[in-house]
């Protein structure tokens, strides 16, 4: 797909490896719709480097919890743009859980955010992109789907969910969409991660360092203007961290 004249929407853009990813397709011709929660503020700024490099931007914020509040967002943007020809799902909440200490709010939050809302924006711009003929929808997933990391089950299991829906989505939508996920590996490391625990996860990582969120945006840009016969695939993009088990 050549992505001069199209529109990409990225959630959870705002910030981090969503931001970065929002301006790799933003530099290939992509107008962007910068989907946040609650980092307004970022989300403008990221709107404003988009303008910068030449493209549209529009920021809407929801909670992708809530299918409502997806779908009219996606009404709006689709809309505005006269259709979407990308969705990026990379918003997404992370935290350990030890078994011992979980919630059933935590299990609600993370199933919900990780899993049912990255659905959510699929569910409503899928069918609308094969209608149209093209479309690409990635999701940022998790190494971690894999392996399930007993501290971190609810996120684990709602990152397999999405390998899942993944493929569901890629035979629901063919041939017209490609529908892929790119399996991350450590790429910025979660707030409180000391110099200890980071060497530890390394010692993990057959490419021995943790990668970038550019080397997520590049697979994304990848998937999207070469992956034409790529559907229903989890691309690892973690250093070889799936191969230690
Ligand atoms: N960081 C890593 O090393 C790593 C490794 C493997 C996989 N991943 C995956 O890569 C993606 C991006 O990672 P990241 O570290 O950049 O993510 P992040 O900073 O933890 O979160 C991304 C965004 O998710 C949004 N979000 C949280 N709850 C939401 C809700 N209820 N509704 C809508 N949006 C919500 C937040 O938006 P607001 O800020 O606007 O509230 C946040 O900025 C995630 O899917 C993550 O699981 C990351």
């Amino acid at each position: 797909m050549n992505l001069n004249g199209t529109a990409a929407l990225v959630t959870g853009a705002g910030r981090r490896i969503g931001r970065v990813i929002a301006l790799a397709l933003a530099e290939r011709g992509a107008d962007i719709i910068v989907h946040c929660y609650q980092s307004r503020a970022d989300a403008e700024e990221t709107a404003g480097q988009v303008n910068r490099l030449g493209r549209r931007a529009m920021v809407l914020s929801a909670d992708q919890r809530d299918w409502n509040a997806v779908e009219s967002l996606c009404r709006q943007a689709w809309d505005t743009f006269g259709g979407i020809e990308v969705l990026v799902n990379s918003a997404a909440v992370y935290r350990r859980t030890p078994l011992g200490d979980i919630a059933e709010s935590d299990w609600d939050e993370m199933l919900d955010t990780d899993l049912k809302g990255p659905f959510a924006f699929a569910r409503f711009l899928g069918p609308r992109m094969k209608e149209r003929g093209c479309g690409k929808i990635i999701s940022i997933s998790d190494t971690a789907a894999r392996m399930i990391w007993p501290g971190y089950i609810p996120y684990c299991v709602a990152k397999a969910g999405v390998d899942a829906m993944t493929r569901g989505l890629a035979r629901a939508l063919a041939p017209e969409v490609q529908v892929n996920a790119i399996a991350a590996g450590t790429v910025l490391w979660p707030d409180g991660f000391d110099a200890h625990q980071q060497e530890q996860a390394l010692g993990h990582v057959p490419l021995r360092r943790a990668g970038s969120p550019a080397d997520i945006a590049r697979a994304v840009c990848f998937l999207v203007e070469h992956g034409d016969y790529i559907t229903g695939a989890v691309l690892p993009v973690d250093g070889g961290r799936h191969l230690e088990g």
